[in-house]
Formats: structure tokens, C-alpha cells, sequence
């Protein structure tokens, strides 16, 4: 979900609409906008942002404030009604919002009782007839009734509000979702993310939680809730306008996948001196001292991210002897978890906004532990709330279904695995030397793994009708097999199961049948000849077999019906590798079905919401 707004001397509509289409990728099912010329406008529609843009055409969209919304139904399904712009009765103030009011029943109730009607199911209006009711009771103007009103309500939210009363001023909120103000010369944005700012200005601020911002084209005051002035800090963006086009590629995901060889290779930029066997990490430096006393790690995070955690586990536990938990932010957070000071919990999230993970963090920090976040978006409200961390520089991922994030995730937690060993001499230097010249190598054996895309889109063309697929690893290759099942059913909606691979004869070999594929990671690494019997035991059941094997492999080319090689590496990288050929063959299965593989149905980026 997405919020944009403008106030300035241009035409509003363009720019919002613009601003909607960049926010695209985060996930949506409807889109609004609202504009003021003379009177308030309120135009939204279910669908996409192209549907609104059909709906408008003829339509008066003049004036130059306005604001526009792109929503992931929460409360109330997706439809026109229940879409942002959301209205006050008298149909003076407009609203659009991002998050949860979780107290907005009882506060409806109220509000039903005094006579007011509700035209949506959504929380969000209950939000505007609050501020009108308290402006009708009190006589306050709109800024002092917007703040109470934000005092009286429970839940997250980045809020953006017009009065058709006060054409010269938009009022903009956040609590727990993100919100970016862009800074021009008599004009200011707004915007979920810095991307739909970029190409007009590189001056931004971050609005934090509490904040609230009175715009107009002259000027900008930010408060807090309690009413106290704030001085706002203005950033420069260091984000280019190519970076979020397609760069002549079909779609953002496979742009994206191609990226890897650059973004892994920036991700270890400047972090790894091979020669010396040194890591630095200069996110984390201070802590090092602390690093050599830690009795734990925890990692939070969700979705792929937790993926990469697990990959993450493997090589803490294995290089710095560290003992690794790896959890569901949102169980983590809804238990009553034992931290303490001598724990140290990674937060991994590519978009630094999931509210999950940002819960789990909270929660960790009250209870002592130090934090550090594994971010890719600089600013994003987790790498501000983390104590330390270190980013990915993978650059904007625009595709839903995460590729480059998670390459350069585990590129992060590979470093931090060494770099913990190396403070606390769990490794020699020798080895050190060693791993971090292979490690060097692997952005070009990305490239390379990259090679065998024309093979991947053949196999993808046998298995595109296929209803069910499994994908089975061991080691660090279990967590690399949910990622590939996880690309799978999301962006192809065929559904998949990620398994290890000893695991399978415990439930899934029930399924199979001389329909299933089955994806293995085969790789020649210390678990190699169990796969090899896994594999066996797929085959005796008539199960097809693609196999990622390490190149010049002749064993399992002989049991499998396809193999995908990847270059030799040391066990260490090959999640690094492996990932390559099933991001491919997600995404080509997912494109011969004619699916939405930039825009998977249902799936947001950013998950704002708990
Ligand atoms: C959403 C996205 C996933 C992502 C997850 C966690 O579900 O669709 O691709 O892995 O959120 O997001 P984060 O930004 O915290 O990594």
C-alpha cells in the first residue's frame, strides 16, 4: 500500500498518479485520489491504478494539492467503496491512510450514536469522522483537531489529510508506517517511499513516529503530538531514476535477478580485505567488544528474510560457534521469549518497514538485547530503531517477489559470520584468507550461474502446468529449498514446499506421483551422497528429478531427468549460487502462465500491517 501527495504550483493529478504507478510495486488491489480545485475531489476504484486512470479520464482533475492511495484491503474487501480517499460526513475533510486504528469499533460506535454514517467498512473513516466531530464540538481548527484525534486513537498509521476549507495546506501523520516528505522550491511531496519523490527533488525528510507535518507551498512546521515543535533533519537521497525502470528488461524480477552479480559485489565492497583475512564491518565496530561476549543470537525476521536467517544460522554456528535461534518475528513477539542483555538479536528485513519485525525489535530492546539490522532500504524505520546493523546495497527492489535482497542478505550474514569469528577466534587466519579469496570470487561464479537461463526456461516450459512442486535440501541448502519454493508459489501460484530433504519420507513422499517435480540442491558438498539417496527414493516412486548439481557432477546426472549446474564453490557459498537457477525458473514458469510476476495477486512489499 502507498500513499503520495503534493501541494505546489503544478498540476497535482500527473504527479500523484506518477507517484501511485512507483509505489505499484509494494502490492495493491484499489487505488484513490483527491484533489482540491475550488472543491474537493474524490475519485478511487478497486483494481489497478490504470482502472482509476480509465475512471478519471473526462473527469475535472485540476488543482495543484492533491493526494492519492493505493491500499492492501485490511478491514473491509477490496472495492470501490471501501477504497482511499475516505471522506467526513459534511464531505469537507478527505483522508488516506496506511496502517491499523485497532480501537476504531469502540470509537465508531460512539461516532454511530452521535448520527454519523459510514459509507466503507474501514477503520479509516471512522478516522475522519473523528476529526470532524471534534472540530463540530470543539470549534478547533483542522490542526488541532487532527492532533487529538491522533491522541485518541490506537494502532499504526501514516495519515495524509485535505480540508476543502483550507485549499493551501495538507496535514500528514505517522505512527509505525512509513512516511517521506520531499523538499522542493515552493512545492513539497509526499510519499510512502522515496520513489515517487526522486525524480523531482534529492532533498527529504523522514518523518518519525509521533510527528505530525503542516504543509503548504510556502512552508512546512513539523510537531509532535504533544504539540512540541520539531526541527527536521534533511536528508540527500543517494537513489537514481534508472534504478527504478525496467532498464529493457521484461520485468523488474528478472531485471533484478541479473542485477546479482553487481549487487553482491556491492554488498562486500569495501567489507572484505581477502589478502589480510580481515572483515570490517564499520556498521557494527563498536560493538565488537561486546560481540566476544554474547551467549546467543537471535534472528527475527519474516517472509524470505527469514530465509536468509536460516542460511544466516548455518554459518554463524559453523564459523563463529555461536549458538543461532532463528524466528517468525510475528511468534517471537506474541511469546513471552527469554532475552536477556548477553543476547544479541539480527533483524533482517529488506524493506525496514515489516511491523512484525519492527515489533520483535521493540520488545528485544526492552528486554536489554543489543539490536542490529540487516537492512536494504537506508532510512526505513528499522535500520533507525536497531542499535548497529549494516546494509545490503542491493538497491531498490521493486519486484514483489524478493531476489537481489536476498542474495545480498545472505551476503551480509556471511561477512557477519566471519567477522564474529574473527572476534572472537573461532577461526584461523589462514582460513579466513582463504574463505574471503573464494567468497571474492563469487559475485563472477553469480554471473556465471546466470548462464544457464535458456536451460532453466526449457525446464520451466516441461513443468508450467504442474499444480504441486518440492523442493528439498540439506544443510544451508534446506533454507535455499523454501526460498525456491517460496519464489515459486508466489509469483506462479502453483503451490510449493521447501523440505529437508531426510524429511521428505516423514509426509511429502505421500505425494509423490509420476506428476511431481521434485527440485533438489545436489550439490558436492558434505551431505551429497544422503541427497543422492533422496533422490533415489523420488525416483522409485516415478517422480521427475531437476537437480542443481556443482558442474561436471556425473552421479546425479545419471538418476535425474534434468540437471542445472552451477560452479564449484566451497559449501559455505552455495546459497549464494544455488538461489540463481530457481529465481530463474520461478520466474519463467510464473511468465508461460501469464501471471502478474512483477505484481503477484495478493502479496504486498511492504507489510505495514501486523
Ligand atoms: C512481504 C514480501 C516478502 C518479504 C517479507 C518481509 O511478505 O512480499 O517478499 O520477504 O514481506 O519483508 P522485509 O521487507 O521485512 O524483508
Amino acid at each position: 500500500c502507498g500513499i503520495v501527495g503534493y501541494i505546489g504550483y503544478r498540476d497535482a493529478y500527473p504527479i500523484v498518479i506518477k507517484g501511485l504507478h512507483r509505489l505499484e510495486y509494494r502490492g495493491y488491489d484499489s487505488a484513490g485520489v483527491a484533489l482540491i480545485d475550488k472543491d474537493l475531489k474524490v475519485y478511487k476504484k478497486a483494481g489497478k491504478v490504470s482502472d482509476l486512470e480509465h475512471f478519471t479520464d473526462g473527469l475535472n482533475t485540476k488543482g495543484s494539492i492533491g493526494m492519492g492511495h493505493t491500499r492492501w484491503a485490511t478491514h473491509g474487501a477490496p472495492s470501490d467503496r471501501n477504497s482511499h480517499p475516505h471522506s467526513s460526513g459534511n464531505r469537507r475533510l478527505t483522508i488516506i491512510h496506511n496502517g491499523i486504528i485497532e480501537n476504531y469499533a469502540v470509537i465508531k460506535e460512539t461516532l454511530l450514536a452521535k448520527g454519523h454514517v459510514f459509507l466503507s467498512d474501514t477503520d479509516t473513516e471512522v478516522l475522519i469522522h473523528l476529526v470532524e466531530d471534534i472540530q463540530k464540538e470543539t470549534g478547533l481548527d483542522l490542526r488541532e483537531a487532527v492532533r487529538i484525534a491522533l491522541n485518541k486513537v490506537i494502532g499504526a498509521y501514516a495519515i495524509v489529510i485535505m480540508s476543502a476549507d483550507e485549499p493551501d495546506q495538507l496535514i500528514a501523520a505517522r505512527k509505525g508506517s512509513p512516511m517521506v516528505i520531499g523538499v522542493g522550491e515552493g512545492e513539497y511531496f509526499i510519499a510512502s517511499d522515496a520513489t515517487p519523490i526522486v525524480e523531482y527533488t534529492k532533498n527529504v525528510i523522514y518523518l518519525n513516529d509521533n510527528e505530525i507535518a503542516y504543509i503548504r507551498r510556502e512552508d512546512l512546521l513539523i510537531k509532535n503530538i504533544d504539540n512540541t515543535v520539531q526541527t527536521p533533519y534533511v536528508h540527500e537521497l543517494d537513489l537514481k531514476l534508472e534504478m527504478l525502470e525496467k532498464g529493457g528488461y521484461d520485468h523488474f524480477m528478472l531485471k533484478e535477478i541479473y542485477e546479482q552479480p553487481r549487487s553482491v559485489r556491492d554488498c562486500m565492497r569495501g567489507r572484505i580485505y581477502p589478502q589480510q583475512g580481515l572483515v570490517q564491518l564499520g556498521g557494527i565496530k563498536e560493538y565488537t567488544e561486546k560481540l566476544k561476549n554474547i551467549d546467543r543470537i537471535i534472528i527475527v525476521a519474516c517472509g524470505t528474510s527469514w530465509h536468509a536467517g536460516l542460511v544466516g544460522e548455518y554459518l554463524i554456528e559453523e564459523y563463529a560457534r555461536v549458538s543461532v535461534e532463528v524466528e517468525y518475528a510475528s511468534e517471537f513477539r506474541y511469546r513471552n521469549p527469554i532475552i536477556t542483555e548477553k543476547d544479541l538479536v539480527i533483524a533482517i528485513s529488506q524493506s525496514g518497514e515489516t511491523a512484525d519485525t519492527m515489533a520483535a525489535i521493540e520488545l528485544a530492546k526492552e528486554k536489554g538485547a543489543t539490536i542490529f539490522g540487516i537492512c536494504n532500504v537506508v532510512g526505513a524505520s528499522i535500520p533507525r530503531t536497531t542499535h548497529a546493523g549494516v546494509y545490503t546495497h542491493a538497491g531498490p527492489e521493486i519486484g514483489v517477489a524478493s531476489t537481489k535482497a536476498f542474495t545480498a542478505q545472505v551476503t551480509v550474514l556471511t561477512l557477519m559470520a566471519f567477522y564474529i569469528a574473527q572476534q572472537r577466534g573461532t577461526i584461523t587466519q589462514s582460513k579466513l584468507v582463504e574463505y574471503l579469496t573464494e567468497l571474492n570470487e563469487i559475485p563472477n561464479l553469480v554471473e556465471i550461474a546466470l548462464k544457464s537461463n535458456d536451460h532453466v526456461k526449457k525446464i520451466a516450459a516441461r513443468f508450467k502446468d504442474s499444480t504441486n512442486c518440492l523442493f528439498l535440501g540439506r544443510g544451508s541448502s534446506f533454507p535455499v529449498a523454501l526460498e525456491g519454493a517460496l519464489k515459486l508459489k508466489e509469483i506462479s501460484y502453483i503451490h510449493a514446499e521447501g523440505y529437508p530433504a531426510a524429511e521428505m519420507k516423514h509426509g511429502p513422499i505421500a505425494l509423490i506421483d509420476d506428476e511431481m517435480p521434485v527440485v533438489f540442491i545436489a550439490t558436492k558438498h558434505s551431505s551429497y551422497e544422503k541427497v543422492i539417496s533422496n533422490i533415489q527414493e523420488v525416483k522409485a516412486r516415478k517422480g521427475h528429478v531437476i537437480a542443481i548439481v556443482t558442474e561436471g557432477d556425473t552421479d546425479v546426472r545419471a538418476m535425474a531427468d534434468y540437471v542445472i549446474e552451477i560452479p564449484q564453490t566451497a559449501e559455505a557459498f552455495v546459497p549464494l549460487l544455488a538461489t540463481i537457477p530457481l529465481q530463474l525458473l520461478a520466474y519463467h514458469i510464473a511468465v508461460m502462465r501469464g501471471c502478474n510476476v512483477d505484481q503477484p495477486r495478493n502479496l504486498a512489499k511492504s507489510v505495514t500491517v501486523e
